[in-house]
């Protein structure tokens, strides 16, 4: 299947920041192996095309927002097929601003999705991760309530109002429901960092921000309905060193190089 020597796991692969990422492993060191972690087959089959590597790369399904699937992504990584896997990406995320929607297991889905589920991957996978290896968590700025974004503040109060958000519909609370799930990206990777005593044991954890990327696909549940990011948010993106794009090298490349990690 591939002559790499180890494999990476990069969430959301398909599309974004995710493809980008795995174009630049690949390009990086002809050692890696990319594992495509998405929630349509077809999709990431379509995405190996576009890589141009298919010898190393493989598409594995995983719908962040089931738990019964990130389990199943969960066993058949331990199948034995793939070489052994020494970096996680936690990349795949969404913004869901148009009411609330639920996760298979009954979770609001931005916090299911870019928290929950990538929560529950990296516990299932630790085990079987080869150290020296590396976790990538794809965070944000716009958890910190002094940065410029124009995004609504993080509010936690309650895991339990994470999960199942009370009342509120508008556009708005989905943007803070963001903005939350990317302050709950930030703590997972300090305490993991800490349970694994800050790369002592050969796993480094990371929180990365890419930097606003206005032409992604994570703005594709706004519409005239469900309002703008506001005001604020164009001038962020006229005044301030936007990034980007994510296929820019400034965006993606930096995920793999600004890490702090330098034996993977
Ligand atoms: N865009 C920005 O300005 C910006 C700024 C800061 C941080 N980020 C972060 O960057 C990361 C990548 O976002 P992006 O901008 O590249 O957005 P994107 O183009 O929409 O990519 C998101 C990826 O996540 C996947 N995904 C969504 N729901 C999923 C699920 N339930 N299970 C598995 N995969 C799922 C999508 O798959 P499908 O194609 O199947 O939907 C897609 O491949 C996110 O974590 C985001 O929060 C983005």
């Amino acid at each position: 299947m591939t002559d790499s020597t180890r494999a990476a796991i990069v969430t959301g692969a398909n599309s974004g920041l995710g493809l980008e990422c795995a174009r630049a492993l690949l390009a990086t060191d002809p050692s890696w192996h990319v594992v495509l972690a998405v929630r349509d087959p077809r999709r990431g089959a379509a995405a190996v095309q576009r890589l141009g590597a298919e010898q190393r790369c493989t598409v594995m399904q995983l719908d962040l927002a089931s738990l019964a699937s990130v389990r199943g992504f969960i066993d058949d990584s331990r199948a034995g097929v793939l070489p052994p896997i020494r970096a996680v990406i936690c990349n795949a995320g969404v913004q869901v601003v148009s009411g609330v929607q639920s996760t298979a297991d009954g979770y609001e889905m931005t916090f299911g999705v870019n928290h929950l589920g990538h929560f529950a991957l990296v516990r299932g996978l630790l085990d079987t991760l080869h150290a020296p290896a590396r976790i990538v968590v794809v965070s944000s700025r716009t958890h910190d309530p002094a940065r410029f974004t124009g995004m609504p503040h993080p509010r936690y109060t309650s895991g339990a109002a994470l999960a199942r958000p009370p009342g509120d519909l508008t556009a708005e609370e989905g943007r803070r429901r963001y903005t939350t799930s990317k302050l709950c990206n930030l703590l997972f990777c300090y305490e993991l960092d800490r349970r694994l005593d800050h790369g002592a044991q050969g796993m480094t954890v990371n929180a990365f921000d890419p930097g606003l990327m206005p032409g992604s696909g994570l703005g594709r549940d706004y519409s005239p309905r469900s309002g703008s990011p506001g005001v604020t948010y164009y001038l962020h993106c006229a005044f301030f060193p936007v990034s980007t794009a994510p296929a820019l090298p400034g965006a993606t490349s930096q995920l793999w190089r600004r890490t702090r990690a330098t034996t993977v």
